[in-house]
């Protein structure tokens, strides 16, 4: 039943659905088309008209980027039929995270786990983080509190993990973000012997793989991006899990924008709570097949087949969503 303390109905759970399947359908148009820009520009416009479509009060609170960078569903934006209609908000305040085409290289190499993504909380619930880096660590449910912290050293960490699973150190598998960025964390795994999944790109997918042990995922490393750390922190609060995150900052500018955010400790470690709290829904479908759900499947007779997954924080419902669509208007 829906806490009456929540903002969120229930029947956002299932419309979450129709807008990360809207984005996934017009991006799959342009899956190894080799043009990231037109199918992010695709997936956006999509993910746009079907929040337009909903009955709440909505605020992007991460986004496409900021307003002078972002032609929609920029930082602030709003959204909702209240808005598009008479730009007078109505209907339940809510804030949204999302990433319409998470993995744009990945859809214009046709390569693995491009996801469209959305996260919306309770207004004030999702950190608004800039768009700049972040370090991560995260691990999947059943261990205890405290297993994982970025304050400690990766090695340390490994061997924390290892400890609460009751294995080895060289037993356990770490998903990485294959850049040279991270050459000398790649070296300190390999030094205790970690098995080391390197992925070309897709790190909200790359965290929730910890949560899901048919991947053999066991932790998560490295940096990415801040969007991704939030979105990826919404979807761990619904399935359980351990996700810290530190915000890094590679100029004055980047500084600069986390300040104008309201975030004065540089060098704060976010937790899970921190990145996400309250009521959270996660909603992802497959654009191109990966290891969490099915890409975009364009069949004979102008039907179309996606794969979604969509959970609920304060429920712990996870659903699995088949959707055949004819007659789809980004068919
Ligand atoms: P995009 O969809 O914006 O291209 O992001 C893909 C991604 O791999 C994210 O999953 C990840 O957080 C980020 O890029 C890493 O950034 P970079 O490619 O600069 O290392």
């Amino acid at each position: 039943m829906t806490p009456r303390s929540s903002t969120l109905d229930r029947v956002l759970v299932l419309e979450m659905v129709r807008v990360t399947e809207n984005a996934a359908i017009a991006a799959s148009r342009l899956i190894g088309r080799g043009n990231e820009k037109a199918a992010d520009a695709a997936a956006v416009e999509a993910m746009r008209d079907a929040l337009n479509n909903l009955d709440f009060d909505g605020t992007v609170v991460i986004g496409e980027g900021e307003r002078d960078e972002a032609p929609m569903l920029f930082i602030g934006e709003k959204v909702g039929r209240g808005h598009r209609d008479s730009g007078v908000g109505s209907g339940p305040k809510i804030d949204i995270a999302l990433d319409p085409l998470e993995g744009t290289t990945i859809t214009a190499k046709a390569g693995p786990n491009a996801l469209a993504v959305l996260a919306i909380a309770e207004e004030g619930g999702l950190l608004n983080a800039p768009d700049v880096y972040m370090e991560k660590i995260a691990i999947g449910p059943g261990y205890p509190e405290g297993t994982i912290d970025l304050a400690r050293s990766a090695s340390d960490n490994v061997r924390s993990v290892a400890a609460a699973k009751g294995v080895e150190a060289q037993d356990l598998i770490v998903c990485v973000l294959d850049r040279p960025r991270h050459e000398a964390l790649i070296a300190e795994l390999r030094g205790l012997g970690c098995g080391i999944q390197l992925i070309p790109d897709g790190d909200v997918a790359g965290v929730i793989a910890t949560a899901d042990p048919d991947t053999g995922i066991d932790i998560y490393m490295g940096s990415g991006g801040a969007p991704e750390g939030v979105l990826a922190a919404a979807a761990l609060r619904c399935v359980g899990g351990q996700l810290q995150g530190r915000l890094l900052f590679r100029n004055d500018d980047e500084r600069g924008r986390a300040l104008r955010w309201g975030i004065t400790d540089l060098d704060r470690i976010y937790s899970l709570e921190d990145m996400a709290k309250g009521d959270v829904i996660f909603a992802a479908t497959g654009v191109t097949d990966g290891s969490m759900l099915r890409g975009v499947k364009r069949k004979r007779g102008g039907l179309i087949t996606t794969e979604s997954i969509v959970m609920r924080s304060s429920s712990g419902t996870v659903r699995r969503v088949s959707g055949e669509h004819r007659n789809h208007r980004y068919a």
